[in-house]
This record gives structure tokens, C-alpha cells and sequence, in this order.
């Protein structure tokens, strides 16, 4: 097949890549000149493992194109997928300028009998309908013919290729079944059970799974904060509620509150259609209130117990395996700790380039873990990286002002950091 991928964020570079390797020609526009000749040249822009070396195999292979013409893509293309971004505005609505203005090219440069438009950003309920009338004014021609499915995507950064290959499901929603079809022949290399639905509930099932992904997490955080209060030790609270199959120990990890490009925005752009629905949504609101909690939690425990100005923190990403720090804690604590007069010492093995372009004043960037903590009076770390689960304790220590620890991930077990020499907070954790 010959399709287009419209953006090359995490989903639409990942997903044109996989569909590029199963040896479709695939089209990828954007608009910024600059990323395109890096993205040309092999440059995934976005650290993604595993990433560049499919970019790199199927650009070797002329199976994937970059270009900023709408036109020589969408002519020849038989699925134009759209997968742009749909950032918050100030009032948490999703922003779906871009999306729009996308619908408005793909119509203008439509020149097969018959093309599927496929959306893939997470957009609002009805937001597909709305690309449709635009194409439909937009498209020169009476006879060609278009139809429009939403097609979420579930994937997560940091595992996104396995996750497009091997996904859970895949959601086809729209109200052609010729473009349901042709969905499903694109799709015919990818196992996962087949939810076929009309456009709204496509729509509807990405944000409800992010949000029940959100609801886990907060509920997770609340109940670290009934085990703080009562000495109860959260992580066997949760994997024993866990092992009941109807509930599951996936998501059920607490710690300093979700971040990223998704779940937060998610979360808010849900709840401002269900205030335009006129639905109470105190349920959302109360998510996003625990999740600011988790957060401002780990403020407290580094005012509460630290006798000293210097902070380490390890972990600047919003999750391992992913140097995007969108919506992450980081910049929350590290911004917090500095207005507090704390000097930060910072390492991240992926996100530092990123966090340095943001934070300035008041935080140093190391090279090491060890370096991090040199002189310090606590360590807090705020990102679960693989790297400093079994890091050399006893150099850690030795490099410390202050034995302390605040575990914002629960990486370690509290006796045995504690038999170590250090002073452990962990996330609902007894001590
Ligand atoms: C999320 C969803 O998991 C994907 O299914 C979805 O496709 C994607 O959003 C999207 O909408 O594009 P992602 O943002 O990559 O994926 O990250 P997650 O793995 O969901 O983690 C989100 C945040 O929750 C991270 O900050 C992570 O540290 C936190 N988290 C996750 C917890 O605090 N506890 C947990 O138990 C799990």
C-alpha cells in the first residue's frame, strides 16, 4: 500500500516506520524544513529505543519518504493518516488548530477516486466529524470520494515499537466500511483484537483509557497517603489488591504523580467536554488534584527532614527510556526546590539537554550519578531509570554530606537502604 503520515511526533514517526517495514511506501510531511532534512538523513529528532535504526533500514530501502509537499504524498496515497499534535490551550481543551488546518491540505491535494482519512491524534468527540465537512468543502471534485476513521493509537514512549507491533488492540471507528476494509488489510501484519466501532467511540476510547490509566495512578498515590499516615507500606498494600484479577497491579504504582505529553493533557481535555456536555466532573478534577499532591508530597518531605542546602536529583524525564519532559515532576520539584533557596545538582542519563533549555539558575547538570550527590544533603530521585537501581550505595554515601534518601519511585526496599546507613523516605513506605 502507499499511505501518509501527517506529523512525525511518537506516534506518526513510529507508526510510519513500522508500517514503512512491512514494506508499504510510506509518506511522512511536516513542516518544519530543518527536522525534515535531519529526519532524511536518518535522525529520529526523538530518542526512542530502537527508533533510528528502523528510520535508518527503511530509508536504505526507499520504503519511507520526507517531505514538506502535501501534494506528491496525499495524490498517490491510499490512507492519509493524521497525526498531529493536540496541545492543551490554557483552559485544558485540546488545541485542535492543527488538526484543521491538516484537514483543509489533505482536501485541497486529494486526487485518487478514493482515499481514507485516518486520525490518530487524540481528538475530542466529534472532532472527526468536523474533518470530514472540511474535506468534503475543501476537495476539488465532486467525484472523489473520502472517507474519515479515527484510529487512536495506544503506544507508550520508550516501549512505542513494541507497543505498535504488538499492540492490545487496534480501534478502527468510522462509518465506511470500505475504509473500515482497508484499515484492516494495512493492519493485517498486526496481531491484537480488532475493536471495529463508529467514529465517536474510537473517539471516546482513547481518552477513557487514558484517563482510567490517570485514575489508577491517583488512586495508587491516594492510598500512599493513607499508608504515610498510618504506617501501613504501600507496596504491599497494592500488590496484594493487585493479584484480584478484576483489578490488576498494572498502573498501580505510586510515586511523584503522572507526567508526559498524555495523560495530563488528556485527562483535562476530558474533563472540558464533559463541562460542555454539562457533566459533573468533580471525578477528573479530584484525579488531577491527587496527581499535584504526589508532587508537592516530595516538596514536604525534603523541607521536613533535610539539614543542608544542597538536593541531588536523579531523573529528570517523566518516565525511563525517554528523554521528553513534558508534564514531568522534575521540573515541578527542581523549580520548587530553587524558589525554597535549595541548590540542585541534576542527572538524567537521556533528558539533561532537554531540562537545561528550561531550568537555569540554581541547578548544575553532572556527567554521573555520583557526581550528583557529591556534598549533598538528600538525594531525591524522580525518575525510575534502570541505572540506579543498583547503583554502588556505599560510594553514594560516601560522597554525601547527609545520608538521606527520598525515593520518589520506590526503587529501593527500605530496610536494606536503611541497613546501608541511610535515612529512607520512600512513597507510602514504612520506614
Ligand atoms: C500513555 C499511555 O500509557 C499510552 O497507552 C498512550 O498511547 C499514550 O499515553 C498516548 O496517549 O499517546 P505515555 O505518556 O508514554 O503513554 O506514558 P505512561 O507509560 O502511560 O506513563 C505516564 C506517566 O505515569 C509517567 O509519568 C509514569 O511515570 C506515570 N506512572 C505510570 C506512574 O506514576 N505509576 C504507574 O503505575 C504508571
Amino acid at each position: 500500500m502507499i499511505i501518509t503520515f501527517v506529523g512525525h511526533g511518537y506516534v506518526g514517526l513510529v507508526t510510519a516506520c513500522v508500517f514503512a517495514d512491512f514494506g508499504n511506501k510510506v509518506w511522512v510531511v511536516g513542516h518544519t524544513k530543518e527536522k525534515l532534512e535531519r529526519l532524511k538523513k536518518g535522525d529520529p529528532i526523538i530518542y526512542e529505543p530502537g527508533l533510528k535504526e528502523l528510520l535508518q533500514k527503511n530509508l536504505q530501502a526507499k520504503r519511507i519518504h520526507f517531505t514538506t509537499e502535501y501534494k506528491e504524498a496525499i495524490g498517490e496515497s491510499e490512507i492519509v493518516f493524521i497525526a498531529v499534535g493536540t496541545p492543551p490551550k490554557t483552559n485544558g481543551e485540546a488545541d485542535l488548530t492543527a488538526i484543521f488546518e491538516v484537514a483543509e491540505k489533505i482536501g485541497i491535494h486529494l486526487t485518487r477516486p478514493f482515499t481514507v482519512v485516518s486520525c490518530k491524534s487524540t481528538v475530542p468527540v466529534g472532532t472527526n466529524k468536523k474533518v470530514l465537512d472540511i474535506i468534503n468543502k475543501t476537495k476539488k471534485g465532486k467525484q472523489k470520494e473520502i472517507a474519515v476513521a479515527s484510529c487512536p493509537e495506544f503506544l507508550r514512549e520508550g516501549t512505542a515499537l513494541h507497543d505498535t507491533l504488538h499492540p492490545d488492540r487496534v480501534v478502527i471507528g468510522s462509518n465506511s466500511k470500505k475504509a473500515i476494509e482497508t484499515l484492516l488489510e494495512l493492519h493485517h501484519t498486526i496481531n491484537g483484537k480488532r475493536i471495529i466501532t463508529d467514529l465517536s467511540s474510537a473517539e471516546l476510547i482513547k481518552y477513557t483509557s487514558n484517563a482510567m490509566l490517570a485514575t489508577k495512578i491517583s488512586f495508587a498515590n491516594l492510598i500512599s497517603f493513607y499508608c504515610e499516615k498510618t504506617g501501613a507500606d504501600v507496596e504491599t498494600v497494592l500488590n496484594a489488591v493487585g493479584l484480584d484479577n478484576r483489578i490488576g497491579r498494572a498502573f498501580l504504582y505510586p510515586g511523584v504523580g503522572y507526567g508526559g505529553s498524555c495523560l495530563p493533557k488528556d485527562v483535562k481535555a476530558l474533563t472540558q467536554t464533559g463541562v460542555s456536555l454539562g457533566i459533573d466532573v468533580s471525578f477528573l478534577n479530584a484525579l488531577e488534584q491527587i496527581n499535584m499532591h504526589a508532587r508537592r508530597n516530595i516538596i514536604e518531605k525534603i523541607t521536613s527532614h533535610v539539614k543542608g542546602k544542597k538536593i541531588a536529583i536523579w531523573g529528570l524525564s517523566f518516565k525511563p527510556n525517554t528523554d521528553d519532559i513534558r508534564e514531568a515532576p522534575s521540573l515541578y520539584v527542581i523549580q520548587e526546590l530553587v524558589k525554597l533557596g535549595f541548590s540542585v545538582s541534576a542527572y538524567d542519563p537521556a533528558a539533561m539537554a532537554n531540562v537545561k533549555k528550561i531550568l537555569g539558575s540554581g541547578v548544575s547538570f553532572v556527567e554521573n550519578p555520583y557526581e550528583a550527590v557529591e556534598n549533598a544533603s538528600a538525594l531525591c530521585i524522580l525518575t525510575e531509570w534502570n541505572e540506579f537501581k543498583q547503583v554502588d550505595l556505599s560510594k553514594v554515601k560516601k560522597h554525601m554530606k547527609h545520608p538521606l534518601i527520598i525515593d520518589g519511585r520506590n526503587i529501593y526496599d527500605p530496610k536494606k537502604i536503611q541497613e546501608e546507613g541511610f535515612m529512607y523516605f520512600g512513597v507510602g513506605r514504612s520506614v
